[in-house]
């Protein structure tokens, strides 16, 4: 295990001693609640998993002093990098020792595959107190190799039969707790005395649900990102000749969009959810962008921002049409692996699709339809994130705008730059929500693996009140699955969430959008992270949450 050269930062914050529920300051006992439901598809779902349908959930609450058996476990971070991983595996490991000290913890390297693969390292205190309250997932390393074949699934249980591990925290996004629900259904299937628990996490805040409050990460990467626009705000308003287009991570919702635009104020901010719903076309996007750009140039302000969410692509009605037929026609597709180059790509392309798509298609810049049939990830996902919507638009704005010009109706100066924020704020230091959020997760996820529970991902919820009043629990994979198309096959997937058009959050930002577009003093600066100072300035949970709870 590498020896860390740590900044100044990273040796004070090593001290911090996260917070967590009251529950944890005694024993501990669960409380199971009634029945459970899948979101929807119940006989589907049912049929798939009848041996981890419909289990009840689960409180922990202060309960009586007990023997813990010993337990080895193993853990697995899963998936895109978000701050706090790392503070999950503390809280894990913290509960298994405080449960019983002769418990064990392994990780496995490099995501799933570690498991499959028989990659792995023991976790001692040496290697993860070198870890606490640190950004990354460095520690073990992650991936997305997707567990859904039988023989992926024995090799697994092959490894903890040798290393005596008898259940697996899976740390990821929605596709990852997926294929934790499919791996405790498996085991339970066949006897396999080997627990499966899920904990949520993912920046792209799209995985909750009415219990799941937030994933972790979500208000540290926000945080960076808000930051960010923040300082190119002050930056346009100082010199006064730029439009920054900035494009946000968040694969398909525009969750991080939504929180960035309520913690900065920006000009302009395009909604995917609200594009969909109001079928607006590229054409309707870009004349929204116009009039806003020509209102301000006419006030003398030419420069401003627009932040946009990387998913905003696939939720283009049309586009979302397109890129439908294209993962149907493009799963296992081995004609189209054999071409060579973009170009036969395409053409292959052009050839198949139905008429209306190909048409679409066609209006395409080659970049983005090459973008567009690209690989897709192992979870038959059309990756998003490479495709450059914010040069896109600033194409087209800028030819509209030209339009405008030799029409006589614009005689502003249109100069925009292109900017994109994902993986700056993937590994930041998680900040104190998201530390002690990540801590208590993990320390709930002691608890329920050593009272032998299994299909359940690990919750705290009551987010917004003191860290000591937070409720500590597990939620049923079951509850929160759907069936899905991917790869062309319909599937059980976990329900992401995605804005919603009634929920608190976007009608905040819905009801000041017009007063951010046009006011020159409505910008916020919300400047870093704090981890040291004042609570209303250091331990703040993401807006959108505030909002969503009426807090
Ligand atoms: P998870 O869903 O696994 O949390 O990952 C989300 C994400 O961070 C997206 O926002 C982004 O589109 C994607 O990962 C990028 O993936 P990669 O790390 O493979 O480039």
């Amino acid at each position: 295990m590498k020896t860390m050269k740590r900044s100044s930062l990273e040796i004070a914050r090593a001290s911090y001693q996260p917070r967590f529920p009251a529950v944890f300051e005694g024993d501990v006992t669960i409380k199971e609640g009634g029945a459970t439901e899948s979101v929807s598809d119940r006989t589907e779902i049912k049929k798939i998993f009848p041996n981890t349908y419909g289990m009840p959930m689960l409180t922990l609450v202060p309960g009586e002093k007990k023997e813990h058996p010993t337990k080895n476990v193993g853990v697995i971070l899963s998936g895109g990098q978000a701050p706090g991983g790392h503070n999950v595996i503390s809280g894990l490991f913290d509960g298994l020792k405080r449960l019983n000290p002769e418990n064990k913890l392994y990780g496995f390297l490099g995501g799933p595959s570690g498991l499959v693969d028989h990659q792995f390292i023991e976790l001692t205190s040496r290697v993860v107190d070198d870890y606490r309250n640190t950004g990354g997932f460095d520690i073990i390393g992650s991936g997305r190799t997707k567990l859904e074949e039988e023989w992926q699934f024995m090799k697994s249980a092959e490894i903890c039969r040798k290393l005596n591990i008898s259940a697996i925290l899976i740390i990821g996004g929605d596709d990852s707790n997926t294929n934790a629900c499919v791996l405790a259904e498996y085991y339970q299937s066949k006897n396999t005395p080997i627990q499966v628990i899920g904990c949520p996490k993912t920046i792209d805040g799209d995985l909750k649900n009415e219990v799941i409050e937030t994933p972790f990460g979500f208000d540290t990467a926000c945080k960076v990102y808000s930051e960010l626009i923040g300082n190119i705000q002050r930056d346009a308003s100082s010199s006064r000749k730029y439009w920054h287009f900035i494009r946000l991570m968040g694969q398909s919702a525009s969750h991080i969009t939504l929180e960035c635009a309520l913690q900065s104020h920006p000009n302009i901010c395009l909604i995917s959810e609200e594009i969909e719903a109001k079928n607006m076309t590229l054409e309707d996007i870009v004349e929204y962008i116009v009039k806003i750009i020509v209102s301000r140039s006419n006030e003398g302000l030419e420069f401003g921002t627009v932040l946009i969410p990387e998913g905003l692509f696939e939720f283009i009605p049309v586009m979302k049409s397109l890129i439908a037929e294209l993962n149907e026609m493009l799963a296992d597709n081995t004609d189209f692996n054999e071409l060579n180059s973009d170009e036969e790509r395409r053409e292959y392309v052009k050839e198949m699709l139905q008429p209306e798509n190909c048409k679409v298609f066609r209006s395409l810049p080659k970049g983005i339809a090459n973008q567009l049939i690209l690989d897709r990830d192992p979870h038959g996902n059309v990756q998003v994130s490479p495709i450059e919507t914010e040069k896109l638009l600033i194409e087209m704005t800028g030819k509209r705008l030209a339009q405008l010009k030799a029409e006589g109706t614009y005689s502003g100066k249109f100069s925009a730059l292109h900017h994109f924020f994902g993986y700056e704020g993937r590994c930041a230091t998680p900040t104190n929500f998201d530390a002690d959020y990540t801590y208590s997760l993990g320390e709930t996820a002691a608890v329920l693996i050593s009272e032998g529970k299994t299909g359940y991902i690990a919750t705290v919820g009551n987010l917004t009140q003191p860290s000591s009043y937070w409720i500590a629990g597990g939620m049923p994979f079951t509850m929160m699955m759907n069936m899905e198309q991917r790869s062309g096959r319909m599937k059980p997937v976990i329900k992401k969430a995605m804005v919603r058009l009634d929920g608190q959050p976007f009608m905040t930002f819905e009801k000041y959008r017009e007063k951010w577009a046009n006011d020159m003093s409505d910008f916020i600066y919300p400047g870093p992270i704090q981890y040291f100072g004042p609570t209303e300035v250091c331990d703040q949970p993401p807006r959108t949450l505030v909002l969503e709870k009426g807090a």
